[in-house]
């Protein structure tokens, strides 16, 4: 079975079939009592309802991997722009949604290619932060990348809209901050924004 998979990652079709797993995922995940770590068809939902409350038609992603979120949100917003740093990854997803002009893949750090982004933006977007910004195996060392890109959107002139995967990462140990550094620091600095969890996914959002 790894032996199949491992060959199936080198095709075209690998982000099909790890879409073909989502459901039972998701089943498998209420069955077990929803643990802290959710299943990308929850997150899909979270992405989608997100976008529609606010009525975005933009999506930014960070950390496209096989593409998986792109396709799923593909005829849910106008645009999709996301940032890939493995540049294997970025050019199949590339491959994969070439056809699509409202989609755009970005090779490179997101920290980096973040305000190439933005300068695209033409008014509110949502953001889905999902760029393993602690411990991700390619991509150690930058601790701070997550509080440059908040900083960069939460200081852009749109009122975006953020959400940040793997909210767990946030422990608050080795350098890393917590869910309330986090909170505490957007909430101070951005008084017209508040930050809360569920379901592992943080949710940067205007006041009312
Ligand atoms: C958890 S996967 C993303 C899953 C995808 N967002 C989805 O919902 O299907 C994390 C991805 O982030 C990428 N990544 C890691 N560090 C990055 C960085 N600094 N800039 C952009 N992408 C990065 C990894 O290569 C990997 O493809």
């Amino acid at each position: 079975m790894k032996a199949f998979r491992r060959l199936l990652k080198r095709t075209p079709v690998y982000g099909v079939y790890k879409a073909l797993g989502h459901r039972p995922d998701y089943w498998y995940w209420i069955l077990r009592g929803r643990p802290a770590r959710s299943p990308h068809l929850l997150k899909q939902k979270t992405v989608r309802e997100y976008g529609e409350k606010y009525n975005l038609k933009t999506l930014v992603e960070t950390g496209t991997y096989y593409g998986e979120m792109v396709a799923a949100m593909r005829g849910r917003f106008d645009w999709i722009y996301s940032i890939e740093y493995v540049a294997e990854l970025a050019n199949r997803a590339r491959k994969k949604f070439a056809r699509y002009q409202q989609i755009r893949i970005f090779g490179g750090d997101s920290r980096v290619v973040m305000p190439e982004v933005l300068a695209l933006l033409t008014g509110p977007a949502l953001f889905w932060l999902d760029a393993g910004y602690y411990g991700w195996v390619g991509k150690q060392g930058d601790q701070q990348r997550l509080s440059a890109e908040l900083e960069m959107i939460l200081s852009h002139p749109y009122p975006h809209i953020i959400l940040l995967d793997d909210a767990r990462g946030l422990t608050g140990q080795n350098g890393i901050p917590s869910v309330a550094d986090v909170k505490s620091y957007v909430e101070s600095k951005f008084p017209q924004r508040q930050v809360e969890v569920q379901f592992d996914i943080l949710r940067i959002t205007r006041r009312i």
